[in-house]
């Protein structure tokens, strides 16, 4: 498969957001203060490795497979780790991680979104609308531990 500049810039700036989440979700494992968190995030981070990869095996003209996500977010229950008795300067922190992380995966959905529109190819088109919603799965389970520890603000 051959690519356009233009499809070739719009990948590669794909890949470059793959990388920041990639960074962003290992640094929230590093700094979440619950083991259930810190193991949801460890998970999504090689999600977003495998996305960065795909990325990269696009841009050599290849369609490789997109590996399915780690955590199925339709079966995802977590437990709740945040009480009223539990310490709520940790709570608080662990909130703050989850609200930004989700407002990511926001912005991220939406650029490939914008970004399907523009490929020819529909092999593409297809491995990029299968990633947007591995990101919406992503936004979905933090939500699902958000409302499960009792963290209702915002997002
Ligand atoms: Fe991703
Ligand atoms: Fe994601």
């Amino acid at each position: 498969m051959i690519l356009t500049e233009k499809e070739t810039t719009a990948l590669k700036e794909l890949q470059t957001q793959e990388k920041i989440c990639m960074d962003h979700y290992n640094l929230c494992a590093a700094s979440a203060k619950d083991q259930g968190l810190k193991d949801l995030f460890s998970q999504i981070a090689k999600d977003e490795q495998d996305h960065y990869r795909v990325l990269g095996k696009l841009m050599e003209g290849e369609i490789p497979a997109l590996p399915e996500s780690r955590l199925d977010s339709s079966s995802y229950h977590p437990a709740a780790a945040y009480d009223s008795t539990s310490n709520q300067g940790d709570k608080q922190h662990d909130e703050i991680l989850c609200s930004d992380s989700i407002g990511n995966e926001k912005m991220v959905s939406s650029d490939y979104n914008a970004g399907v529109f523009r490929f020819g190819s529909s092999d593409v088109r297809k491995v990029l609308n299968r990633i947007q919603t591995q990101e919406q799965q992503h936004a979905e389970m933090i939500y699902k531990y958000k409302q499960q520890n009792g963290m209702t603000a915002s997002c």
